[in-house]
């Protein structure tokens, strides 16, 4: 007989894990990054219409595609469709899987890292020109932050070893409550810097003149990023849900308590950027730079500061244990591995591939792929096109071939009223495909 395939634990272990896989370096590190390049307010305002038009709709779909397949990606459109070819769209998922852990590995390191560097001192009392000295010399040594990416993977392969109830849930349940309490006293910290309140007015108000493509562009790759979507990662987690799961319920609460961590990290960065004196748009770096400056300002701020890479390190946990979980639940249906077997192997060809976008800090610096770094060209690559393009096709999947019928009977397992479901469907079949389409079209010529 067949072993009885894993569920989550808890209705509330489901909730806290898939919030645990959205909330992660997307919202604390890359969010304020992309304001900080994007302009600011009117970034915002096209993230939120973004979020509800296009995020929530495409997670109500995910999470239910993985329930009715209880299976890995590939498996789930090949049961839904058989003998169609849309079960491309789970291996594009699993390769994905491969892409953004392997540099999403290499910045949660970094974290790693300044966990060490603040406990033993090294990040005391900084200005932000020394703090900025402290980092640009640690990422670009050669072998230094390799360790801590080693030191990452180790832990994300540690957890997704131990399966889903068992590791998973009880590391997102724990941590994620302690996580928000610290962001919102650094907030507070931040706003009341001098100077922050210009840093405010830039991050709240949107210059609707400042609009384009490439804002949008990043808006739409940064919503995927931060929800975790168009890559399989949120459909896994719902294949290991019970039917009397309410989806559309679920889905909202995942999305407002990644946005509202998104928005609060902002609430930290972007004040603090403007009363030091310092440009918004430095990229990558900004959070690491920046930060080391506002503990400084604080009492005990070596010990705030080490708390936070704490949590930093714990949230992009949960969400690297999502993206490994992919391709681990991947080979061990279809090639019958074993976990231990699938993560490790797995975990270990992601380190190798993450080397390359470590060293683009350093000496690969001047090697660019289409005009960036490694690391930043893949990030880009992976943000900005191959999940906007996952969700395109999986809005098409389930629109016109899996159709309303299909997919209503899934969602309706759990005798949940969706009062919002044609409306739904209509997004998800018509809006969805045509103005993805469309930003993606125009966004990358
Ligand atoms: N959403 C995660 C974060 O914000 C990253 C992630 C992307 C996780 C894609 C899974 C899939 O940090």
């Amino acid at each position: 007989m067949a072993k009885q395939r894993e569920q989550w634990g808890s209705k509330l272990g489901f909730i806290l894990a898939a919030a645990g896989s959205a909330i992660g370096l997307g919202n604390i590190w890359r969010f304020p990054t992309v304001v900080g390049q994007s302009g600011g307010g009117i970034f915002i305002l096209i993230y939120l219409i973004i979020i509800f038009l296009i995020g929530i709709p495409l997670m109500i779909c995910e999470l239910t595609i993985g329930r009715k397949g209880k299976s890995n990606i590939v498996r789930a459109f090949k049961g839904i469709k058989p003998g169609s070819p849309w079960w491309i769209i789970g291996a594009l998922g699993v390769a994905a899987g491969f892409i953004i852990l392997s540099f999403y590995s290499v910045i949660a390191g970094w974290s790693v890292a300044y966990i060490f560097k603040f406990l033993s001192g090294g990040l005391n009392n900084l200005d932000v020109r020394d703090s900025r000295e402290i980092f640009v010399n640690f990422v670009a040594s050669p072998v230094e932050p390799l360790i801590w990416h080693g030191i990452f993977m180790a832990m994300t392969i540690g957890i997704v070893i131990f399966g889903i109830d068992k590791g998973i849930e009880k590391a997102s349940k724990i941590m994620m409550p302690v996580l928000f309490v610290l962001l919102l006293l650094l907030a507070l910290r931040s706003i009341t810097l001098p100077g922050a309140l210009e840093g405010l007015r830039w991050y709240l108000t949107p210059n609707l003149q400042a609009i384009n493509i490439k804002i949008i562009l990043g808006a739409l790759g940064q919503v995927f990023f931060s929800l975790s979507l168009g890559m399989g990662a949120i459909m896994t987690y719902g294949s290991y849900l019970t039917d009397d799961n309410d989806i559309p319920n679920s889905a909202m609460f995942i999305s407002l308590a990644d946005l509202s961590i998104a928005i609060l990290a902002g609430f930290i960065i972007i004040p603090a950027v403007f009363a030091f004196g310092f440009e918004p748009n430095a990229g990558p770096s900004l959070i690491f730079i920046t930060l080391p400056a506002v503990f400084a300002s604080l009492p005990l701020g070596n010990l705030f500061g080490g708390l936070f890479f704490i949590l930093l390190t714990i949230a992009a946990l949960t969400s690297a244990i999502s993206l490994l979980e992919v391709p681990v639940a991947y080979f061990i249906e279809e090639f019958k591995w074993s976990r231990k077997q699938a993560s490790i192997i797995l975990g270990i060809i992601i380190f190798l591939l993450g080397i390359p976008s470590s060293l683009s800090m350093g000496i690969l610096g001047e090697t660019l792929f289409f005009g960036r770094g490694f690391l930043d060209f893949m990030d880009f690559f992976s943000s900005n096109l191959i999940l906007p393009i996952g969700g395109l096709l999986t809005a098409v999947f389930v629109g016109w071939v899996w159709g309303a019928q299909g997919i209503f009977n899934e969602l309706e397992k759990a005798r949940v009223t969706f009062r919002a479901k044609n409306i739904w469907f209509s997004i998800v079949k018509y809006l969805l495909p045509v103005v993805l389409f469309y930003i993606l079209i125009t966004g990358l010529i």
